[in-house]
């Protein structure tokens, strides 16, 4: 296994030669340690099976299976399938996931450490998936904005973009927002925590889940403060030139994982969406998301 560091870019390495058939213990945590302090691994010549995909995710932690199960993996609900393209005339997974800054399962109350994503069909244009560097966009933030967020908490929901399911066609909108509330009501996380691997403090906001942030004492804060915030970290930017806004590019064969306690992502779409399809398991590696607020 060799591991180096992606060329001209801010964030992430390409691991050469893993085999998790073949791969020692502690091959396997050398790679977590290049996926804690680098943010993204990119795995060369995977071309695994669903089940083969399942197991590598499996020697990296316990696998979270996603709540909702048309999300799920026809053969291997472990396996959350994005995909644009139908097979046998139905459509398998969801299509246009993703397409706003989000934190895996940011919405829940104990989100998972790891995302591992293996693209299945790769467009020929406006390829890629965009990351913010959360630890780094802390560090950048202005003192009085550092000071604004201290012992504060952050309102995350899925509310926002939560996407209307086949199933929920002819039901009425207010009946689907209650069930949505009651299976996932919003959930308080601090808006900083310090990252248990690394010990980086990291702005743990998003504006896809992120609708609040409050005081000690439960008050909500000014929405100028939230607003700020996501401007000053690059997620107001259309453009996608905001200079912390990382553009992660993949090939088929091409096995990512990365650090969902610190990075956000969103999808690359574009308005004639071509053929896409990949597949994400999730897992929690030993520690909790976060062990205190920062
Ligand atoms: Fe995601």
């Amino acid at each position: 296994m060799e591991i180096t560091p992606q060329a001209g870019k801010k964030l992430g390495v390409t691991v050469e030669g893993f085999d998790h058939t073949t791969a020692s213990e502690s091959d396997v945590q050398e790679l977590m340690q290049a996926v804690y302090t680098s943010k993204i691994a990119v795995l060369k010549n995977q071309h695994l099976s669903t089940d083969a995909f399942l197991e590598l995710s499996k020697r990296l932690g316990r696998p979270e299976r996603y709540y909702e199960p048309i999300y799920h993996h026809p053969d291997n609900p472990d396996i959350f399938v994005s995909s644009n393209i139908p097979q046998d005339g139905k459509q398998v997974g969801v299509p246009k996931t993703g397409h706003f800054w989000h934190a895996d399962y940011q919405f829940m109350p104990n989100p998972f450490g790891i995302t591992l994503i293996h693209p299945q069909v790769v467009p020929e244009k406006n390829r890629g998936t965009y990351f913010i560097d959360m630890g780094e966009a802390y560090r950048r933030l202005p003192d009085d904005l550092k000071a604004a967020v201290a012992g504060t908490k952050a309102r995350q929901t899925v509310r926002k973009y939560f996407k209307i399911r086949p199933g929920d066609v002819y039901r009425p909108l207010s009946e689907i927002v209650a069930e949505i509330k009651q299976k996932t009501p919003d959930v308080l996380h601090p808006t900083t925590f310090r990252h248990p691997l690394t010990g980086e403090t990291v702005l743990y906001i998003s504006e896809a889940a992120t609708i609040e942030i409050e005081d000690a004492d439960g008050n909500p804060l000014d929405d100028k403060l939230l607003r700020r915030l996501f401007e000053a970290t690059g997620q107001l930017d259309e453009e996608m030139r905001h200079e912390l806004i990382h553009l992660q590019e993949f090939v088929v064969g091409d096995l990512l994982i990365w650090d969902n306690r610190s990075l956000i992502h969103r999808a690359r779409h574009t308005t004639t969406p071509e053929p896409t399809a990949s597949h994400r398991v999730t897992v929690h590696d030993a520690h909790k998301l976060y062990e205190e607020a920062a």
